[in-house]
C-alpha cells in the first residue's frame, strides 16, 4: 500500500496516482521541444507521470512519461528507453537530445520513458525495488501502452525498447520474457493492466545478465591473463573452480554456429575470436586503423604481379599496389587473418582492471564486500544475499526458493525460445570489443541463442568500445527503419 505522505506529496505535484484503476487523460499533454545537436528542432506533446500500476508502492519510480512528436499517428512505432543502471531504480526523465530518445523524436518516433524500482528504491524502511521489481515496472509500463493504445497516438504492436548495462538486461527481459506466466500473479498484485505484454523489438548494449552463469564465464575467458595471474594463489583456486564450471553450463545450452556446428568448451572460444575478427575488419574496412599490437595477423604476404589487389586496388605505399605499411601503428595488409586471443585478451584487461574474483556473486567470498547484484537478490528488508551455487556453499547457506525464483525471473537467457514466452522477432544487441564489465562468452551464448530460436538478430561485438551505450545511432535508426518498414 502507498503511504499516505507519499500519495499526497505526489498529487501536490501534479501527479495522478491512481485511485480507482489506470488513467490516462488525452487531453491533459503538455506541449515541449527539444533541441538536437544538428540544431533540429522537434515540438513535441509530453504526456508525464503515468502511472502504470493502481497499487503504487513507489510514487517516485512506478510512472512513466510519453512524447508524442508533430506527425506522429496511431500507427507510429513507439522507442521506449530504460534508464536503469547497475540494477539502481530509475526516475522516469525528459528525452536527452544526446542519446537515442532524442533521436527517436527527430526521427518521428514517439518515446516513452519508463521509471523502475531498484535495489536502491526504499520508501520509509521498505526497500521497494529488489529483484525482480524493476521488470515487473517495466512489463506494468508496457501493459499501460497496450491498455490506452487507442487514446494514444503510437503503436503499442510495435514497441521498440532499449537499455544498457543493467538498462541492457531489462531491454533483453522485456524482448525475451512477453506474456511468460509466471510473472503474471506478481504484475496483478500490482495493479498492472490485464493486457498482453511481448514487445515487437529489443536493443540490449552491453547487457549485464545470465547473472549466475557470469562469474564462470568471467574466470573461463580471463583466468590465464597477467591480472589473474598476479592475484593472490586463493584467488587463483576459485579462479580455478569457476571457470571449470563454465564447460558445462555451455554444453547444456546446446548453441551451434550458423553452419550448425554444436559450441563447446572445446571451440568457444575460437568462435568468438571470429566475431572479434570480424568486428575488427569491419572496422577496418570503414578506415580504422587495426594494430597488430593487439594480437591480430595480417594478410602481408601476398605479393608479385598475380597478387589479389590490396586495398581495393587503390595504391596503398609507395609505388601503388601494395600491402599498406605504418611505421609503429603496426596496420598491415587488407585482411585479419588471424588474432592471438591471450594477447588481446590481456590487451582488454589493460584497457581497463578486471573486476574482483568473483565479480558478481562476490559476497563472502574471499572475503569480498557484497555486490550490486548481492543487493539485487536481497529482500525488502536491504539484506543481500549470495545467488548462485557456489557463492551459496562458499558461504554456508542454502538458496531460499524465493531466491532461485527471482535469479529465474531477471534471466532473459532462460525464455529465448522457450514456447510459453512470446519473444520479440527482432534483435539489436551490442557489446563492447573491450567492454569487460562482464565477459564476452555472455553477449555471445546469448546473441547465439536468440539465433538460433530463429530470431531475427543484428549482434556485434562493437570495435574498441568499452562499456557503453546508445552508440552508432545513425545505425541503430537504420536498422529501426528496416524492421518497422519506415
Ligand atoms: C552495470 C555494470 C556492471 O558492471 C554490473 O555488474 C551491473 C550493472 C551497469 O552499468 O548498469
Amino acid at each position: 500500500m502507498i503511504p499516505l505522505l507519499s500519495l499526497l506529496l505526489a498529487a501536490s505535484c501534479g501527479a495522478s496516482v491512481p485511485t480507482d484503476g489506470l488513467v490516462f487523460d488525452a487531453s491533459s499533454g503538455k506541449a515541449g521541444s527539444i533541441e538536437l545537436p544538428t540544431g533540429k528542432t522537434v515540438n513535441y506533446t509530453a504526456y508525464e507521470k503515468l502511472y502504470f500500476v493502481t497499487d503504487v508502492e513507489d510514487p517516485t519510480y512506478q510512472y512513466m512519461n510519453v512524447y508524442v512528436p508533430e506527425g506522429a499517428t496511431q500507427t507510429t512505432p513507439i522507442f521506449l528507453r530504460t534508464y536503469v543502471g547497475g540494477y539502481m531504480a530509475s526516475e522516469a526523465t525528459a528525452p536527452q537530445a544526446g542519446d537515442a530518445t532524442g533521436r527517436a523524436l527527430a526521427e518521428g518516433y514517439v518515446v516513452a520513458i519508463p521509471g523502475s524500482r531498484g535495489r536502491n528504491s526504499k520508501v520509509g524502511d521498505t526497500w521497494t525495488g529488489r529483484a525482480p521489481a524493476a521488470i515487473l515496472d517495466l512489463k506494468a509500463a508496457i501493459r499501460y501502452l497496450r491498455h490506452f493504445d487507442k487514446q494514444m497516438p503510437g503503436d503499442a504492436e510495435r514497441i521498440i525498447t532499449d537499455g544498457t548495462s543493467a538498462g541492457g538486461a531489462m531491454s533483453a527481459l522485456m524482448g525475451a520474457t512477453g506474456n511468460y506466466p509466471d510473472y503474471e500473479p506478481l504484475l496483478d498484485a500490482m495493479g498492472a493492466a490485464k493486457e498482453r505484454d511481448d514487445v515487437f523489438a529489443s536493443i540490449c548494449f552491453c547487457p549485464i545478465i545470465d547473472l549466475e552463469h557470469a562469474d564462470m564465464a568471467y574466470e573461463w575467458l580471463f583466468q590465464d591473463t597477467d591480472s589473474r595471474l598476479a592475484g593472490s594463489e586463493e584467488q587463483q583456486k576459485v579462479s580455478a573452480e569457476l571457470a571449470s564450471q563454465f564447460p558445462a553450463y555451455l554444453a547444456g545450452l546446446n548453441l551451434h554456429k550458423a553452419d550448425g556446428t554444436p559450441l563447446t568448451g572445446d571451440n568457444f572460444l575460437d568462435y568468438i575470436k571470429e566475431l572479434l575478427i570480424a568486428s575488427a575488419q569491419k572496422a577496418k574496412n570503414a578506415g580504422a586503423d587495426i594494430s597488430a599490437d593487439l594480437g591480430f595477423k595480417f594478410n602481408s604476404e601476398a605479393r608479385g604481379p598475380f597478387a589479389a589487389p590490396l586495398n581495393g586496388g587503390m595504391p596503398g605505399g609507395p609505388g601503388g599496389n601494395r600491402p599498406m605499411m605504418r611505421m609503429g601503428g603496426g596496420r598491415v595488409g587488407e585482411y585479419i587473418t588471424d588474432l592471438d586471443m591471450p594477447a588481446y585478451l590481456n590487451y582488454v584487461v589493460s584497457t581497463q582492471p578486471l573486476k574482483g574474483v568473483p565479480s558478481f556473486d562476490s559476497q563472502g567470498v574471499l572475503g569480498s564486500r557484497a555486490s550490486g547484484e548481492n543487493e539485487e537478490f536481497g529482500d525488502s528488508t536491504g539484506s543481500s544475499v549470495s545467488f548462485t551455487e557456489y557463492g551459496a556453499a562458499a558461504n554456508g547457506v542454502v538458496l531460499t526458493d524465493e531466491i532461485r525464483r527471482n535469479v529465474i525471473l531477471m534471466n532473459p537467457m532462460i525464455f529465448v525460445g522457450n514456447p510459453k514466452a512470446t519473444n520479440a522477432p527482432h534483435w539489436y544487441v551490442r557489446h563492447g570489443a573491450r567492454d569487460r564489465d562482464t565477459s564476452f562468452p555472455v553477449p555471445v551464448a546469448f546473441a547465439t541463442k536468440l539465433e538460433n530460436a530463429g530470431l531475427d538478430v543484428d549482434f556485434l561485438l562493437a570495435w574498441n568500445r568499452p562499456h557503453s551505450g546508445d552508440y552508432a545511432l545513425d545505425e541503430v535508426f537504420d536498422w529501426i527503419a528496416q524492421i518497422t518498414g519506415r
